[in-house]
C-alpha cells in the first residue's frame, strides 16, 4: 500500500515539475532578465517599486485568507509564521537568546528562518516598511505605494488571482497555488532584480537600501530546499486531487506572468 502511494506520488511530482518547469514565467520571464542588465531608467525602477508594493500589500490579505482557510492546524500555523513575519514579527532562530536580536530590524542580519513564536514585533521590521525605506530616496512616499488604486490592470489581475487561488477556500487549489508561487520565487528573479538595482544605484549615485530585495532572496534560497517536502505533504492531504492542485498552480503562474508582462510593456522604449 505504502509503496504504491509513494510511486503514485513520484509520478505526480514529475507531472508538477514538468508543468511548472515549462511555464513561460519560469522559462522566459519577459521582464527580470532584461532588468538584470541594468538598462532600467529611474522611472522604470519607480514603476516597478509601485507595482511591487501593491502586490506586497495584497499578498498580506491573500496570506490571511490562506490562514483562515487552512485545512489543518499545522498549515494554519505555517501560514501565520509567514503572515506575522510579513507584518513585522522578527523570526526567532531556534535556541536563540533575546539579546541575539539585532538592534536595527532593517539590517541584513534579521533572521530568515526560525519562528514568530516568542519573536518580537517591530514596526520597522514590516516588509512594507523596508520597501518604504527603499522607495524614499527615489522620491516615493507612503501614499505613492501599496494602494490598489495605484495598480495597473495586469498587476490587479495578478493580485486578484492571488486572492482567488492562493487564498482559495479549497485547500487543494490553495496548495497548488502556493507551490507555484514558491517555485516562481525560487526561480532566481530576486537575484535578477538585485543585480539591476545595484547597477542603477551606482549609476545614479543613490543611497538606496536593498534589504527588502536581498532578505527575500535569502529566504528563497532556503525555500528551494524545502519545496519537495511540501509536495509530499500536499499529496497526503485528505481530499487531495491532482487536477485541482495542477489547475491552482498553473493559473497562479499565469497570474504571475501577467504581472511581469505588464511591467515589460510599460518599460521605457529602448
Ligand atoms: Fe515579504
Amino acid at each position: 500500500m505504502a509503496l504504491m502511494a509513494s510511486e503514485q506520488a513520484s509520478v505526480f511530482r514529475q507531472r508538477v515539475d514538468e508543468m511548472v518547469g515549462r511555464h513561460p514565467v519560469v522559462v522566459a520571464n519577459p521582464y527580470t532578465p532584461w532588468f538584470a542588465t541594468g538598462g532600467a531608467t529611474l522611472d522604470d525602477v519607480r514603476h516597478l517599486t509601485v507595482q511591487f508594493s501593491v502586490f506586497s500589500h495584497e499578498f498580506v490579505v491573500a496570506q490571511l485568507r490562506k490562514v483562515l482557510n487552512a485545512a489543518d492546524l499545522a498549515t494554519y500555523r505555517a501560514g501565520k509564521e509567514i503572515l506575522l513575519n510579513e507584518l513585522g514579527v522578527v523570526f526567532k532562530p531556534q535556541k536563540a537568546h533575546d539579546d541575539d536580536e539585532p538592534a536595527a530590524p532593517d539590517s541584513e542580519l534579521v533572521a530568515t528562518e526560525g519562528t514568530v513564536e516568542g519573536g518580537r514585533f517591530r514596526f520597522q521590521a514590516a516588509h512594507f516598511e523596508w520597501l518604504l525605506r527603499f522607495a524614499a530616496p527615489i522620491g516615493l512616499g507612503f501614499n505613492d505605494l501599496g494602494k490598489r488604486r495605484l495598480a495597473t490592470a495586469p498587476t490587479l489581475f495578478f493580485c486578484d488571482e492571488l486572492m482567488r487561488l492562493y487564498g482559495s477556500e479549497d485547500p487543494v487549489t490553495a496548495e497548488g497555488a502556493s507551490y507555484a508561487v514558491e517555485h516562481w520565487a525560487a526561480a532566481g528573479f530576486w537575484k535578477e532584480l538585485i543585480g539591476g538595482l545595484e547597477q542603477v544605484r551606482d549609476r545614479e549615485r543613490l543611497a538606496i537600501p536593498l534589504s527588502f530585495w536581498t532578505w527575500h532572496d535569502r529566504v528563497e534560497d532556503q525555500h528551494a530546499a524545502h519545496t519537495s517536502d511540501e509536495l509530499s505533504a500536499a499529496y497526503a492531504m485528505a481530499d487531495f486531487d491532482e487536477d485541482r492542485f495542477l489547475a491552482g498552480a498553473s493559473k497562479m503562474l499565469d497570474g504571475v506572468l501577467a504581472f511581469w508582462a505588464g511591467l515589460a510593456n510599460d518599460r521605457h522604449p529602448s
